[in-house]
């Protein structure tokens, strides 16, 4: 029996032609029919109306979304004024960029851009945290913001080595060895002023790492003066620092003359890569030191952590720190971990736990919304709740210099 056919796709014509019924075949569910037909098919013309078809859906669902949708009038603006403040800033040391200039011309023009354009940001960056705080639990603004800012705000930013690799993440993981270095050397990096500029931005979100870092390096050398344990029993101070990424607090650490006592520090870290780069900065001032400081890395996932097997085989520790590691883990994993970093530390011995901390001027939008790098923020309410119960425990809270940062100091009295 001849018929029409009508091949459709997505609610369009695909194939209109003649054809007959061949066969009939009763099913469950109905009638099969088998057609054949009359008309030849041109297969290229099919599949490039089958492609158009597919572009043309792809295209309506992007076009005709509602960009505005989810995203506040108050966030539009505010990324509109962020967007003409670093656009204005590029235009005009592009300019620069054309003159022939001296190493210590470029340095006073970065320098006074820096000092100008510094005030500015942190104002736009701590208004657009105040914005985005009451969307953190409402998925669809969250989802909306966030595409709106990657897609109008991130590229601007990426010109900028330290939010590139903050966005990009090349290892595959947020917070790297390499992005924790670029915050610790402090350097202008970049080809363009422009670039250089962007990157002392994101420098200056990052700034509370190098203080929680300094702050370690104080808890060091506190711990390598005065650990009880390691006094009483005439035996070497031992440090453990878990997620030890680049471990700078120990390389600065051993930048010393002289250990004031023999001192073995143990790095663990799930990126190997991290811990030989540990390993090479800090061999010098091993060797320098002869045999006053020792230096071990154990490469382990998380999952090995939590199960307690790393610090079974380690003897009971003077100091444990692990600050940039919890960040990224929800309560009861954290729980579950201080339970087990407290069980390793010797009696006195203290163990010191960090995580950044949710305020006004925290790196809440620079991270989440420009670099799409999410982390868990806590307070100090939160950080207490994890070492409450702990037997034996003394406990306290504090912040880094910038408050950016909440550390829990949990002291093992007995
Ligand atoms: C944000 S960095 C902080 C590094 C270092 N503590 C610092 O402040 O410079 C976090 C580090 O934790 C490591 N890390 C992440 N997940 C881990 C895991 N499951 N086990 C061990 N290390 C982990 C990462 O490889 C990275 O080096």
């Amino acid at each position: 029996m001849p018929v029409n056919v009508q091949l459709g796709l997505r609610g369009k014509p695909l194939f209109e032609g003649r054809g007959e019924i061949t066969r009939t075949e009763q099913t469950q569910t109905g009638t099969k029919v088998g057609i054949r037909l009359r008309d030849c098919i041109d297969i290229s013309q099919l599949v490039t109306k089958y492609q158009e078809i597919l572009i043309r859906a792809d295209i309506d669902s992007f076009a005709s979304d509602n960009i505005n949708l989810g995203v506040s009038a108050d966030y539009r603006l505010m990324a509109s004024d962020v967007l003409h403040l670093l656009r204005t800033f590029r235009a005009n040391l592009d300019q620069f960029d054309q003159q022939k200039l001296t190493a210590e011309a470029e340095a006073e023009i970065l320098a006074t851009c820096e000092e100008r354009i510094l005030p500015t940001w942190r104002e736009h960056w701590h208004h657009a945290n105040a914005l985005v705080e009451p969307i953190m639990e409402q998925p669809l603004e969250l989802r909306a913001t966030k595409r709106f800012t990657e897609l109008v705000l991130t590229p601007e930013f990426m010109a900028g080595a330290i939010w590139n690799r903050s966005y990009v993440k090349p290892l595959g993981y947020p917070g790297d060895f390499k992005i924790m270095s670029m915050v610790y050397d402090w350097q202008r990096e970049g080809k363009t002023l422009y670039e250089k500029l962007s990157h002392r931005l994101g420098l200056d979100v990052a700034e509370c790492i190098a203080t929680r870092m300094t702050d370690m390096r104080t808890a060091i050398a506190k711990a390598v003066l005065s650990a009880p344990a390691a006094l009483a029993e005439n035996r070497a101070v031992r440090i453990a620092s878990l997620g030890c990424g680049p471990a700078r607090e120990i390389v600065d650490y051993l930048a010393v003359n002289d250990l004031p006592r023999r001192t073995d520090f143990t790095l663990i870290d799930q990126d190997h890569e991290a811990l030989s780069s540990a390993y090479e900065r800090t061999y010098p001032a091993v060797v320098r030191l002869g045999g006053r400081a020792s230096v071990s890395c154990l490469n382990a996932s998380f999952v090995q952590l939590l199960r307690g097997e790393l610090f079974e085989k380690l003897p009971p520790q003077d100091l444990i720190y692990t600050v940039g590691l919890i960040d990224y883990l929800v309560p009861k994993r954290v729980k579950s971990l201080v339970n087990t970093l407290y069980a390793s530390l010797a009696v006195g011995g203290t163990l010191i736990v960090g995580n950044m901390h949710r305020c006004a001027g925290s790196n809440l939008w620079p991270m989440e919304f420009i670099t799409d790098w999410n982390i868990l923020y806590r307070d100090a309410h939160d950080m207490a709740a994890f070492a409450a119960g702990l037997p034996g425990a003394a406990y306290e809270t504090f912040y880094d210099s910038t408050q950016r940062v909440v550390m829990v100091r949990i002291v093992k009295k007995s």
